[in-house]
């Protein structure tokens, strides 16, 4: 059974049931609500148009009924959108016209959609878990400046729960820390990137966030062997975990756009630490935990960096911690006086 509902400016018919799983007849997640609005902001952030998409694990066809409605005309040539699912195919469609925007619709597996298309602009892999099996094809299929956008909701095996799953899966040994999310991020980061790498194609991250149980990260894609071997070289250890992705999370310009017209405070948060060109950041408790150091307030510690010269900001991937430029060392001599 459906209702309809709306989400950004597009009405959709979803599904009845209130659980949210993957046996769903059509997949609807409202909690990834907050997912597509951070691809509509994105993709009307850069300065792309005329691009051709593509959305290979399309679901109810929310995010294309978004896309089309929400971004300007000037942005996309065409969308195609494709599901496995034969009943996801009929929503789609019926979405498509509830909107009354046009799309391509197609009923294959997410691969041979890709690998049968001419190539798309953007390509947006939102998978149930892994994205890694659908990561081959798409980047062979991303065009010269496209952007890839991943979803990976299997955050446990990337923040550690799982270590041999990451070691097979992402091929690097994640830890199950204070920074475990930024780390699986960016563990998830370098897998994408070697892929790239198989294919001459230079993936950098320009936006990327982790977020309620999943990370997302939007790649532009430049070509050539030596922009790939540059990304490479940015590949090491942080504290124990890795090889993971040690270059930016974010391009500080797209960021500041993003922020600017989501007019959010979890984009704005992420703006603020764009800026901050650090790997890791500190969590106070466990600072204040491992040191012996009198409890200190956020605000107050962020206060006290700045003043010493350092940047300092909250960061969006765990509570009472932050981001800075700062030593460890420093820090604490600071926190201990
Ligand atoms: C997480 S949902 C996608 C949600 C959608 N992108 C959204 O924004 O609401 C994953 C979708 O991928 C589809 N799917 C799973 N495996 C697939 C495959 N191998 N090829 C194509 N579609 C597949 C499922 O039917 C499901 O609709």
């Amino acid at each position: 059974m459906y209702k309809v509902i709306e989400e950004g400016k597009a009405k959709l018919k979803v599904p009845k049931e209130s659980k949210i799983s993957k046996e769903l007849p059509v997949f609807y997640n409202p909690v990834m609500e907050f997912n597509r609005t951070s691809s509509v902001l994105l993709l009307k952030s850069i300065e792309n148009n005329k691009m051709i998409l593509g959305l290979p694990l399309g679901g109810s066809g929310v995010r294309a009924a978004r896309f089309l409605k929400e971004l300007p005309k000037s942005k996309i040539k065409e969308l195609w959108i494709n599901d496995i699912n034969k009943e996801a195919v009929k929503i789609i469609k019926n979405n498509l016209k509830l909107n009354k925007v046009k799309a391509h619709v197609v009923n294959n597996d997410a691969n041979m959609f890709i690998l049968e298309s001419k190539g798309f602009d953007y390509i947006d892999i939102d998978p149930f878990g892994s994205p890694n099996v659908f990561l081959d094809s798409a980047v062979k299929r991303l065009g010269r400046d496209g952007i890839l956008a991943v979803t990976a909701t299997d955050t446990g095996c990337l923040a550690g729960s799982f270590v041999n799953a990451c070691k097979r899966k992402y091929w690097a040994v994640p830890q199950k820390n204070e920074t475990m999310h930024e780390n699986g991020l960016r563990i998830l980061i370098r897998k994408v990137q070697l892929i790239g790498a198989d294919h001459d194609k230079a993936l950098t991250p320009i936006y990327s966030y982790f977020k309620d149980h999943y990370y997302r990260i939007f790649f532009r894609c430049k070509k050539g062997k030596k922009k790939v071997d540059k990304i490479i070289k940015k590949h090491g250890m942080f504290n124990d975990a890795g090889p993971l992705w040690l270059g930016q999370l974010w391009d500080k310009k797209v960021a500041a756009r993003v922020a600017k017209l989501g007019n959010d405070k979890f984009l704005d948060i992420i703006n603020r630490e764009s800026k901050i060109p650090a790997v890791g950041f500190y969590n106070i408790p466990k600072l204040v935990k491992r040191y012996r150091l009198n409890f200190l307030k956020q605000d107050e510690i962020i206060k006290r960096i700045r003043k010493k010269g350092y940047k300092a900001e909250i960061t969006h991937f765990a509570p009472n911690s932050l981001r800075s430029n700062i030593e460890e060392e420093k820090l604490i001599k600071m926190m201990k006086s």
